[in-house]
């Protein structure tokens, strides 16, 4: 029978990976028995530790829904989500920052035109949002979709809250750029927020003396056909909470000056019904190619 030292028992663990037919794969499977072997042994974990480990993980899982994801979550809170997106995004001179998708990116983004409420009756202070899609030189990207969510003026998303089975989207949307790559629309300004707090991602950061809270923001995803797509949040300047995001999301470039405005009309020539927000910013997009991430669809109900 063969008998393993801990050092050995590595070495058999990888080696038995061998023969992996990918290359990649088998690299990434090695790499992460090297990872996790160094782990155990560096911290002498005890059993009682990774039973509570796996008990996480279970938990983890079992958290999750078509709707929710609390692996996603986990990933960000820990870090390794903006460490993806960091390796992933080296070169980005000229082109604007990226940051995590989240795990919000969920059920329909329904077209919507230009200058429309993508949060009707919703209560929150008025914003009305001005970007522009173009290329690392400035040329205008027309025809290009560009989705949109945030959370509301309690610091919820649509699919966090029972209604979306029966109202469906709202704070969510997607807008086609013009022909000048504009597009533009109305919502509410979008408050800081807690990430979900009900699970065990929520629980690790609070049982470890972290706070839950993102600083507010609006997610936008920029799928232009010939570029890498971008997975961005614009911040709104001065939220308490930039300097310490519980998924440390937040670059500098991507935090917008958001101004106060009492004009009595809005930038598309429409009425305001009192004082609003203006929030502008462009996306500059870099050449390339990539995977556009499509949105976790909720369970259709039985016909
Ligand atoms: C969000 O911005 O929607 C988000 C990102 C990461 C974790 C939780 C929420
Ligand atoms: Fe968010």
């Amino acid at each position: 029978m063969t008998q393993f030292n801990d050092t050995e028992l590595t070495a058999a663990v990888i080696q038995s990976f061998d023969r992996t037919p990918d290359p990649r794969t088998k690299f990434l499977l090695q790499e992460l028995v090297k990872s996790l072997h160094d782990y155990v042994r560096r911290t002498d974990l005890t059993f009682g530790e990774w039973e509570v480990a796996i008990d996480f993980l279970t938990r983890t899982g079992q958290k999750c829904t078509p709707i929710r994801q609390e692996f996603i979550l986990l990933s960000d809170v820990l870090g390794v989500s903006m460490l993806v997106d960091a390796v992933n995004h080296r070169e980005r001179e000229g082109a604007t920052q990226t940051t995590v998708l989240g795990p919000f990116y969920v059920g329909e983004h329904p077209v919507m035109a230009h200058g429309a409420d993508i949060s009707p009756g919703l209560t929150g202070e008025r914003m009305f949002v001005q970007s522009r899609v173009t290329d690392l030189d400035g040329k205008p990207l027309a025809g290009v979709p560009v989705d949109i969510w945030h959370a509301d003026d309690d610091g919820f998303y649509d699919s966090q809250k029972a209604s979306y089975a029966t109202q469906g989207p709202s704070s969510r949307a997607r807008f086609i750029t013009d022909s000048d790559g504009r597009l533009f629309f109305r919502t509410i300004l979008p408050c800081s927020y807690p990430i979900p707090t009900d699970g065990p991602a929520g629980d690790l950061v609070l049982k470890t003396g972290r706070h839950p809270m993102r600083p507010a923001h609006v997610h936008f995803l920029v799928a232009a056909p010939g570029y890498e797509p971008l997975i961005t949040h614009v911040f709104i300047e001065g939220d308490e909470y930039l300097d310490s995001d519980v998924v440390f999301g937040v670059k500098d470039d991507l935090i917008a000056t958001v101004e106060n405005r009492s004009d009595a009309f809005m930038p598309d020539g429409q009425p305001a019904t009192g004082p609003w927000h203006l929030m502008t910013y462009n996306f500059r997009m870099k050449p390339g190619e990539g995977t556009v991430p499509q949105p976790m669809m909720p369970e259709k109900a039985e016909a």
